[in-house]
């Protein structure tokens, strides 16, 4: 930061004066400037302090430079001095006070070139000792400071006037405030100021002086005494009272009578007033009991509605030397005409319906004293209890709780379950909130009606309220249902009607499903009122074969049967229908294969008739022969398809087709009748063909085309 301003006023000189050679005698610059106090820091009051401000500057030239210095106690501006000496800067504080104490920085100025120091602390410790002075060593008693005066910078003038008798020492401290610090002075020289009683005083007396029982008649009197030696002039005023309680109040004697009570609290006070001076005179007045605050006690402590009862009051002690406990007397207040006092102190009677607050008033030589109020709450008898089931019904081998409730009745009340008039459990009810709940369990429906409940809340009552007999649902859970079905299972088949029963043990109503493995939603569902139902099916098709089971479900739970699969078998008539179509397919084979081995031989035979039956006899086996190998690939070309021309296996076919077996081209010429009867065989014709009947392939062989 010092650096700052020396660069810079070293910039400046050299850009105002470049180098010029007659300026340069003039050229100079401030290196430094520090402010230093001595003899030091911090100094006692009273030091003469010197502030010293060092600046160091080079210049060239000979001619001396107007320096202007500048001392600053924090941002005031103390002394500003003009000089042409290089010599330090010394600024005096003589005889420094506490005020002197802050911080302190040097300035300096040369022809507009400045510079600070940095600051520097000067703490001045110690203030002045203060002077006190009295006008008067004696003064007669008074009160209190009551005036404060500032005379001037140095001088404070106080009133003073004492409240008690005696001497008083007396001296003063001052403090300078500055910001952020305080200072405080040494104490002042000490003086002693000595106060003279007044001896005007007030005077209480109290007849009779000891020995006050309560009922006593006190005499008070407040006086003054040394009246005659009142220094003052000012009116004199006398007060009587008892705690906060003004009694009398005069000018010279003050007088009052009461009666003596303990529980008042007895001390009186006489004071005196002149002008600004108050006496005061107290006396505490020690009252003995007459007899003592009585107490009322109830017996028996707990009563049920018109019950008998009696009230006592008594008070435990009574001041024998004055009275004898036959002089206290009791009443009741209210007065209750229901109860009567047998003897002094004691009432007895009928508890009322509701409850009573009483209090007991004890009496004697015109002392009254009350008991604290006893609040008597006569008790309910308990009204017959009701007995349900909690959850308005049981299952049977299941826990369930009963509960017993009495509408009315004090608590607490103790309920008793019973079973067949034998007591199973008994729990205390404290509060309307509570319950009494008994968990059971029963084996068989009719045990319900057993139970019963006892309430008592009465230790003097023998024949408690009882419930009647517990009449609740009792829901029997259902056993495993059992699915049969009908017809039985093997008889089962197409066409006919299935019943799937579902049967099961328990309290209805009883919700039944049918259910198929594989199948979301149950078959069927239905709630019936008797343990069990079917689900028929009519026209059973495959479509219903599958594994069933049934659920029943009741209010106590829900059980499943076993699974039964069902298989339908086929109908009767398809069973016939196929066993016949077997048969016929089984018959024709048969017929045909006999019809064939039939035809075999009788073709032979036929053939060979009607070929000479109808050629001329007279035709020879050469004719027979030629046509044959005239003719070789056709033979019956009404009959025939176009034909393979080899020697080939033509397939076999069934139906209206033309059946070939093999055609064999006999070697001409060489047709022996038995090969040429072999090499053709004819076996059905189509149908489109042309009408011939069919008896003619056997019986009318067709005309060979010529
Ligand atoms: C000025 O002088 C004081 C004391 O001699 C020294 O501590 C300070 O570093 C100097 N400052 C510069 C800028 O030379
Ligand atoms: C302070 O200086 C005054 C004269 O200026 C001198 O009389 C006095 O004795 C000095 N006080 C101390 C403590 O040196
Ligand atoms: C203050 O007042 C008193 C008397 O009034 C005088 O004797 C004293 O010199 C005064 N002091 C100052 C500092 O003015
Ligand atoms: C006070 O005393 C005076 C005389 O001593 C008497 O006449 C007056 O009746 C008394 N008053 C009371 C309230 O006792
Ligand atoms: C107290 O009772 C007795 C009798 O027991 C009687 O002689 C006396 O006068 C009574 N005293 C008071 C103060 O009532
Ligand atoms: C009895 O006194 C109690 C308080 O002490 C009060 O709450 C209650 O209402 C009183 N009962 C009657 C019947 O006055
Ligand atoms: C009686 O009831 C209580 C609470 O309900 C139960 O803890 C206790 O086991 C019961 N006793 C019998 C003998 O049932
Ligand atoms: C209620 O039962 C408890 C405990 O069994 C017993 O101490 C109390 O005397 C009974 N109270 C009544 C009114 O029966
Ligand atoms: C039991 O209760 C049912 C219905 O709440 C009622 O119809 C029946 O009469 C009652 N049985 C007895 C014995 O009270
Ligand atoms: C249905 O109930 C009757 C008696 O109500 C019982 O005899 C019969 O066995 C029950 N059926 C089944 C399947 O349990």
């Amino acid at each position: 930061m010092v650096l700052l301003p020396l660069l810079t006023s070293m910039l400046l000189s050299s850009y105002f004066h470049p180098g010029s050679v007659v300026d340069a005698q003039r050229s100079f610059t401030i290196r430094n400037i520090t402010l230093s106090v001595e003899p030091s820091a911090e100094v006692p009051r009273g030091t003469n302090v010197t502030i010293r401000c060092t600046a160091v500057v080079s210049s060239s030239g000979q001619e001396p430079l107007n320096r202007k210095y500048s001392i600053y106690q924090g941002s005031n501006n103390i002394y500003t001095k003009n000089t042409i000496t290089s010599e330090d800067l010394l600024y005096l504080l003589p005889d420094a006070r506490v005020s002197n104490t802050g911080k302190y920085k040097c300035a300096i100025n040369i022809e507009g070139k400045n510079m600070q120091s940095d600051a520097t602390k000067l703490t001045v410790t110690g203030l002045s000792k203060p002077t006190l002075h009295l006008n008067k060593g004696v003064v007669s008693e008074d009160s209190k400071i009551i005036e404060e005066k500032l005379v001037n910078s140095t001088e404070v003038e106080f009133k003073l006037r004492f409240s008690s008798v005696g001497y008083h020492k007396v001296h003063c401290t001052y403090s300078v405030l500055m910001m952020p610090d305080s200072f405080k002075s040494e104490e002042s020289n000490t003086i002693t100021v000595s106060v003279k009683e007044m001896s005007i005083t007030p005077v209480l007396e109290i007849y009779p002086q000891s020995r006050i029982y309560e009922g006593d008649v006190l005499s008070i009197t407040c006086t003054i005494r040394n009246m005659a030696f009142n220094p003052s002039t000012a009116p004199i005023y006398l007060y009587l009272s008892q705690g906060t309680r003004l009694l009398s109040s005069g000018d010279t004697k003050v007088n009052y009578s009461t009666v003596a009570l303990a529980e008042d609290p007895m001390d009186f006070e006489c004071r005196l007033e002149i002008g600004t001076v108050a006496k005061v005179t107290t006396k505490m007045v020690p009252v003995t009991e007459l007899f003592s605050t009585p107490t009322i006690t109830m017996s028996p402590t707990v009563v049920f509605q018109r019950e008998d009862m009696s009230l006592t009051c008594n008070s435990e002690k009574v001041a024998s030397e004055r009275i004898n406990r036959e002089n206290v007397t009791y009443s009741l207040e209210p007065p209750n005409f229901l109860l009567t006092s047998t003897k002094p102190g004691v009432f007895s009677g009928k508890t009322m319906m509701y409850e009573f607050n009483y209090t007991c008033v004890a009496q004697a030589k015109g002392i009254t004293k009350y008991s604290a109020t006893l609040s008597v709450k006569p008790k309910v008898l308990v009204s017959i209890p009701k007995i349900s089931v909690v959850q308005g019904r049981a299952v049977l081998g299941e826990p369930f709780e009963i509960l017993c409730h009495s509408d009315i009745g004090s608590y607490p009340i103790n309920y008793t379950l019973l079973w067949d008039y034998e007591p199973l459990n008994t729990t205390t009810v404290w509060l309307p909130k509570e319950q009494a709940r008994f968990k059971v369990t029963i084996r068989r429906p009719e045990e319900i009606n057993k139970f019963m409940c006892e309430a008592k809340n009465n230790l003097k009552i023998t024949q408690d309220p009882l419930s009647k007999r517990l009449n609740a649902t009792v829901i029997v859970p259902l056993t495993e249902p059992t699915l049969t079905i009908l017809p039985e299972l093997a008889e089962v088949s197409e066409g006919d009607q299935l019943y799937l029963i579902c049967g099961t043990k328990g309290s209805p109503p009883v919700t039944f499903k049918f259910y198929r493995v594989g199948d979301e939603q149950p078959k069927f569902t239905t709630t019936s009122n008797i343990n069990h139902t079917h689900y028929r099916v009519n026209e059973l098709t495959k479509g219903h074969g599958g594994t069933y089971y049934c659920e029943a479900i009741n209010q106590a739970n829900n059980v499943f049967s076993e699974r039964v699969t069902v298989e339908v078998q086929m109908a009767l008539w398809k069973k016939a229908l196929i066993g016949g179509i077997c048969l016929v397919v089984l018959s024709l084979l048969v017929l045909g294969c006999v019809l064939y081995f039939k035809s075999k031989r009788a073709r032979v035979v036929r053939t060979a008739v009607s070929v000479w039956s109808e050629r001329p006899p007279d035709a020879g086996n050469d004719e027979v022969s030629s046509v044959v190998s005239n003719e070789p690939d056709v033979e019956y070309t009404e009959v025939v398809h176009p034909q393979p021309l080899d020697t080939v296996r033509a397939p076999l076919r069934k139906g209206t087709d033309t059946v070939y077996s093999e055609l064999k081209n006999p070697p001409h010429g060489a047709a022996d009748l038995n090969d040429y009867q072999g090499s053709v065989e004819y076996v059905e014709r189509p149908e489109a063909f042309p009408p011939y009947p069919e008896v003619n392939n056997y019986q009318d062989l067709p005309v060979p085309v010529e």
